[in-house]
C-alpha cells in the first residue's frame, strides 16, 4: 500500500470525467448495464466516488470506514442486486483501465499497487456481501 494510490485515487474521483468514464467501460457490457436500468448515474457516481476513497483508506488501515462498507457490500448479495463474482474482474478491470487513461503518466508501479490494493479489498467487499457475519465488530 503507498500514499500515491491514496492521493491517485482522490484525484480520479474529484474528476468527474474519471466516473464518467468508468461507468462507460463497465457498462458497455450488457448483463453488467441491466443492473443499472433503474439506476440515477449522477447519485451513483457521488456514491462511488466516496466509497473509492473509502476502500482505499480502508486498505490503508483506517477502520473507521468498515460500517458503511460492510452496508454497501451486502446490498450486492444475493438477498439484493446478486451480483456474480465475475462482475467483480470487470469491475476492477475497468477500475485500473478508467484511472490509466485519466492519468497516463502514472509509474508502473503505482498502478501496479492500485490493482493489488483493490484485488484485495473487492475480496473482503465479496465475502462481507455474502456473509455478512464477516464483518469485524469495529
Ligand atoms: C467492490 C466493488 C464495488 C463497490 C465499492 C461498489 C459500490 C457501490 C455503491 C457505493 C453503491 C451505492 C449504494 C447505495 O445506494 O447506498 C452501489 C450500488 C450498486 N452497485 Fe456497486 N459496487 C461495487 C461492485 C459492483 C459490481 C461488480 C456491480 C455489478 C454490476 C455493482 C452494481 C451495483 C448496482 C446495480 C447498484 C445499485 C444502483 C441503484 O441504486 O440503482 N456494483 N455500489
Amino acid at each position: 500500500m503507498s500514499i500515491p494510490v491514496i492521493e491517485c485515487i482522490k484525484r480520479c474521483t474529484a474528476n468527474p470525467a474519471f466516473l464518467d468514464r468508468f461507468y462507460e467501460l463497465f457498462t458497455s457490457n450488457p448483463a453488467v448495464r441491466e443492473k443499472f436500468s433503474k439506476t440515477d448515474f449522477d447519485r451513483q457516481k457521488y456514491l462511488l466516488g466516496h466509497m473509492l476513497v473509502m476502500l482505499i483508506k480502508h486498505a490503508y488501515g483506517l477502520r473507521g470506514a468498515d460500517e458503511r462498507l460492510t452496508e454497501v457490500a451486502r446490498r450486492h448479495g444475493t438477498g439484493d442486486l446478486n451480483i456474480p463474482r465475475y462482475m467483480y474482474n470487470d469491475w476492477i478491470d475497468c477500475l485500473v483501465r478508467a484511472v490509466r487513461e485519466t492519468e497516463p503518466n502514472l509509474p508502473d508501479e503505482v498502478m501496479g499497487d492500485l490493482r493489488r490494493v483493490m484485488e484485495a479489498e473487492v475480496a473482503t467487499f465479496i465475502s462481507r456481501a455474502e456473509n455478512p457475519t464477516n464483518a469485524p465488530a469495529t
